[in-house]
């Protein structure tokens, strides 16, 4: 069902015309990766209402920023704009959509059925869920394709979410909600721990700012040491824990009745029922 994480990222001279519509946070997180990674920027047209600085000064380098005009089909068009702002962007996507066109949304909740309709028929759709570490090229993003995705639209889409991080597909877009629940809005939960552990320090007498700089680099620092360690995070976890120590003391607490795993899966799951619910 889950298909291996992509390669190294690929470079992606070979992709384009491309429409970006929606260059805010992803979106513009989104063309930073395939600018550096060699996508021709006289290939990428860009369609933002309210474009940052950052997005103008792409024109400079030959990006096309709400070009006028009749619109050509695009080879691929990547929606990025939120979720509630879809009814209004699909329209214009569609401009852009031809026979071979693949369109690629990263909206969350938005389901493949709801893109096609506003596509023409037959349209060539991935559904993809990123995540915000994607602003620094660390994302993981979960995509799903339709049955009119072809292989080389399939590459071109691994290689286009390559670009801002990991990549996973599946074939059950079903499985999207719980996706969302766990990698999507994932960052939020790391983030609270960061939170809770400066809170926790500060009660039990740090200063503040030593409290904040110690939670903040324990939790980059045990999240860079997962990533790079062959062992797993149980693994990693009992290596800190020496039996009757400080460690076990805390865990004894954290893993109990009511503990974390449980608060964790609670939460995970009312996340899940939550993006069933948004996507009706
Ligand atoms: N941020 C996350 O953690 C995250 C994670 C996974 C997926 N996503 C998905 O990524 C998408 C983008 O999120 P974001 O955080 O990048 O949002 P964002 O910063 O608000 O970016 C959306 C951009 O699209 C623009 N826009 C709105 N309507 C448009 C239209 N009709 N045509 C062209 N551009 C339009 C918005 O302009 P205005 O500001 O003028 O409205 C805004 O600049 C969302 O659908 C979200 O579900 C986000």
């Amino acid at each position: 069902m889950v298909s291996g994480m992509a390669r190294k990222p690929q470079p992606l001279k070979s992709i384009g015309p491309l429409v970006l519509i929606g260059a805010g946070k992803m979106g513009s997180a989104m063309l930073e990766g395939w600018l550096a990674r060699g996508l021709d920027a006289k290939k990428i047209s860009v369609i933002e209402p309210q474009p940052v600085k950052a997005i103008k000064a792409l024109t400079r380098r030959g990006v096309k920023l709400n070009p006028k005009g009749r619109a050509a089909p695009a080879s691929v068009v990547v929606i990025a704009v939120k979720p509630q702002s879809a009814t209004e962007a699909l329209p214009r996507a569609a401009a852009y959509v031809g026979k071979v066109t693949l369109t690629l949304s990263i909206m969350a909740g938005r389901t493949i059925g709801f893109l096609a309709n506003a596509l023409p028929a037959r349209s060539a759709i991935v559904r993809a869920m990123p995540n915000t570490p994607a602003a620094i090229g660390r994302g993981i993003t979960v995509a799903v394709a339709n049955g009119e995705v072809s292989a080389r639209q399939r590459k071109q889409a691994n290689d286009l979410l390559a670009a801002i991080g990991a990549v996973e597909w599946v074939s059950d877009e079903r499985l999207m909600d719980a996706v969302t629940a766990v990698s999507g809005s994932g960052p939020a939960y790391v983030f609270l721990l960061a939170e809770a552990m400066t809170q926790a320090g500060i009660a039990s007498g740090l200063p503040a700012e030593l409290a904040a700089r110690l939670a903040r680099e324990t939790v980059a620092g045990s999240g860079e040491l997962l990533r790079r360690s062959s062992l797993d995070a149980a693994t990693l976890r009992q290596n800190v824990t020496s039996p009757g120590g400080t460690t076990a003391a805390a865990l004894e607490i954290l893993m109990g009745p009511g503990g974390f795993d449980t608060l964790l899966t609670q939460a995970i799951a009312a996340a899940t029922r939550r993006g069933r619910e948004l996507a009706g």
